[in-house]
């Protein structure tokens, strides 16, 4: 008989918080329960940073699976830091506004009719990372941003779309093909906090070179259909560059909360840049700000020196001039580059030494303002039906 979610569930009923005096599920400390043949995974919820009561609650579910479900069951247990559900439950507000900016997808969910699922439902804000050049650092602020938002406690997604050129799977050092449900959802991977997949893990890529827009966006889509993402207060994109058909068809077909643009100063990545703002002004999709990547140089034997490389202040003064957010500038690091081939994000350097991990922390306390901003002042984006050509 193959295991059930409900016999892991009432399994982990007999595993106690040793201080709460309640079980873990009465606790509803489990989260994203996934259940395929003697594969379990999940993840229990901790209110704070505490490695011996992790190791302890750990060590009690797996205790707890061999005796009451099944003693050769391969378990995958993690744990994560939420604070904002715990903080939440304290100050009595219930399961409101644990996050900036959610809620709005959330009513907007209820207003629909029964039985008709929404397109990625469980995600409170999915933020596109896009540029109209390749190249200039769209994917390095992805999973940057992504992991910087995972260090404020919130559950993160990252999804490449960028089924030419994947580069997620380098810069997460992460290269399995991932797990499928019984119900046939792909089980996203997990990494440092973050939940992700990669159409590179999927489809191979110089096949991919020869597929017409259609395809790629009716591929997307099924891609985010069938991914148990579970709950995520934030789901990152990382677009293909470029403002053709296919991006313009993928940004509608999403329900995309917000748009991040990325550019380097140079006059002709802002020429591509100021195309990307237009392509989601005209589908409705707010733009919550332009960073400037590579944006200067110090030397580190020169450090009183800065450099312009690329331009000074170009995708600042841009903003600017179209009345645009700016959410800041990413020095050029060779740490970064190192950190993006070696598969491990500079935002997650201990300390936060680097001038570019630093700059990535902002980046990502500007984008939560913003969301929340625009969560605020506007209504959900409406996504657009496309027909999808044959
Ligand atoms: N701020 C930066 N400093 C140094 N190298 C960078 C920086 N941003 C990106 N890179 C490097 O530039 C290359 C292209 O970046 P990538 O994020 O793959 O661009 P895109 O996704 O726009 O094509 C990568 O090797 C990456 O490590
Ligand atoms: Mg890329």
């Amino acid at each position: 008989m193959p295991i059930n979610k409900q016999q892991v569930r009432t399994a982990l009923t007999h595993v106690m918080h040793p201080e709460m005096e309640k079980d873990l599920v009465t606790l509803d400390m489990i989260e994203d329960l996934i259940v395929q043949d003697s594969f379990i995974t999940f993840t229990i919820d901790l209110p704070e940073k505490n490695s011996q009561l992790e190791s302890h609650l750990k060590e009690k579910c797996e205790e707890a699976i061999r005796t009451y479900v099944d003693e050769g069951a391969v378990l995958d247990v993690t744990t994560a830091v939420n604070i904002s559900k715990f903080r939440d439950r304290e100050d009595g507000r219930g399961e409101e506004q644990a996050f900036p900016g959610q809620g709005h997808r959330k009513k907007k969910k209820r207003q629909k009719d029964e039985g008709e699922e929404e397109l990625l439902s469980g995600v409170k804000n999915v933020i596109a990372v896009a540029s109209g050049k390749g190249g200039v650092g769209k994917s390095t602020v992805a999973v940057n941003l992504a992991c910087g938002l995972a260090r404020t406690g919130a559950k993160v997604g990252l999804l490449d779309t960028d089924i030419y050129g994947p580069s997620i799977p380098t810069m997460m050092d992460t290269h399995e093909r991932p797990n499928i449900t019984t119900q046939k959802k792909l089980i996203p991977l997990k990494k440092y906090g973050i939940r992700f997949l990669s159409m590179g893990l999927l489809v191979d890529p110089d096949q991919a070179m020869i597929w017409r827009g259609p395809m790629v966006t009716s591929a997307v889509k099924q891609f985010m259909e069938e991914v148990e993402w579970g709950e995520l207060d934030y789901l990152v994109l990382d677009l293909p560059p470029g403002t053709g058909d296919i991006q313009l068809t993928l940004v509608q077909t999403v329900p995309l909360t917000g748009a991040v643009i990325v550019s380097t100063p140079q006059t002709v990545a802002l020429d591509d840049a100021r195309k990307g703002v237009a392509m989601f002004k005209k589908v409705n999709v707010p733009v919550l700000g332009l960073v400037e990547n590579m944006a200067y140089f110090i030397p580190e034997d020169r450090p009183g020196k800065k450099y312009h490389i690329f331009g000074k202040h170009g995708a600042r003064d841009l903003a600017e001039r179209i009345g645009a957010n700016f959410l800041g500038e990413i020095p050029l690091e060779q740490a970064v580059r190192e950190s993006g081939d070696a598969g491990k994000p500079i935002v997650l350097e201990e300390g936060l030494e680097s001038r570019s991990a630093q700059a990535f922390v902002e980046l990502s306390n500007n984008v939560i303002q913003q969301l929340a901003i625009r969560n605020q002042s506007k209504d959900p984006t409406e996504k657009i039906d496309i027909k999808i050509r044959p």
